[in-house]
């Protein structure tokens, strides 16, 4: 499908979308950016060879629109493009936790919208990115959705009522694991290892997990359960683990994600 695709918004996420989109094959002519600034727009032009337009052009000539500015900025961006977009574009958001309905109450009556969660591995084309549709969005869409952001990782289709729980797991989750690698960095140090090594040792030891969770197709207890041998180092640690609460902590703490996910997407900002 020979379509145009224009990014509104072009900062960190909105680059690592077009950037994945191009190295996934879309040719740079069709492709539009804006940005705010003119010196950010001429940057992605000599990055990327696409075209950098105004929105009100990226409206009137784009099949797709994917909007990708902050969430505070969208009611602003919406309020340009609104009287330009035909109703038969697809919109495609970016931003967390603005509900479907916001993009539908402002452009015009049976615009399809998509709205996705994508997170900051995006950057590195590991992204995990949860997709649901609007009310008028078809199949289609939702495919066409898919097509683009599988360009920077994984995508999940889920129900829009599902999207604040996926906010707490995967919008959110990458902070969780940099904090674990954190917190074992330190105790690296308190073990009297440099802070260097210590690093390069948890991350290692994170990525070498991360690629059997993906790959080895075993349940994670197994694979815990296989390096926790009768009185061993391992057993030791995990009942301090145990002990301390760190399971209800996890829960507690993407249970309170989810809840402030469903917050900013009621409006409450504080
Ligand atoms: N970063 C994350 O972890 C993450 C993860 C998942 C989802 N998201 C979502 O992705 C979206 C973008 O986040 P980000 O981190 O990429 O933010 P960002 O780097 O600030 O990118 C937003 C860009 O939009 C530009 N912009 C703002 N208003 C505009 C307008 N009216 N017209 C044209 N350009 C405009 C900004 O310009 P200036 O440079 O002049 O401000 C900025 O370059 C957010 O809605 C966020 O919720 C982010």
């Amino acid at each position: 499908m020979s379509q145009k695709v224009a990014v509104l918004g072009t900062g960190k996420i909105g680059e690592a979308l077009l950037s994945g989109m191009i190295r996934a094959g879309w040719a740079p002519d069709d492709l539009l950016v804006t940005a705010r600034r003119s010196e950010r727009a001429e940057e992605l032009r000599t990055r990327y060879g696409v075209t950098p337009a105004t929105n009100t052009e990226a409206a009137k000539t784009a099949d797709t629109l994917i909007l990708t500015v902050k969430p505070q900025d969208m009611g602003t961006l919406l309020d340009e493009l609104a009287p330009h977009v035909p109703a038969d574009r697809l919109v495609i958001s970016g931003a967390a936790g603005i509900p479907t309905s916001f993009f539908e109450e402002r452009l015009a009556t049976g615009t399809p919208v998509v709205r996705v969660m994508t997170n900051t591995p995006a950057l590195v084309d590991e992204a995990m990115s949860v997709i649901s549709a609007g009310s008028h969005a078809t199949e289609q869409h939702l495919a066409h959705a898919e097509e683009i952001f599988g360009g920077v990782g994984k995508t999940l289709r889920v129900p829009e009522s599902q999207q604040d729980a996926c906010t707490a797991l995967s919008g959110s989750g990458p902070a969780y694991f940099f904090y674990l690698v954190e917190a074992m960095t330190d105790a690296g140090i308190l073990l009297g290892l440099p802070r260097d090594k210590a690093h390069d040792l948890i991350v290692q030891s994170a990525i070498g997990a991360a690629v059997m969770l993906r790959d080895s197709g075993e349940h994670p207890v197994k694979l815990r359960e296989n390096v926790t041998s009768p009185a061993g180092t391992t057993i030791n640690a995990i009942r301090e683990l145990e002990n301390h609460g760190v399971r209800a902590a996890l829960i507690a703490a993407l249970e309170a994600a989810r809840d402030r996910s469903r917050e900013l997407a009621s409006g409450k900002k504080d």
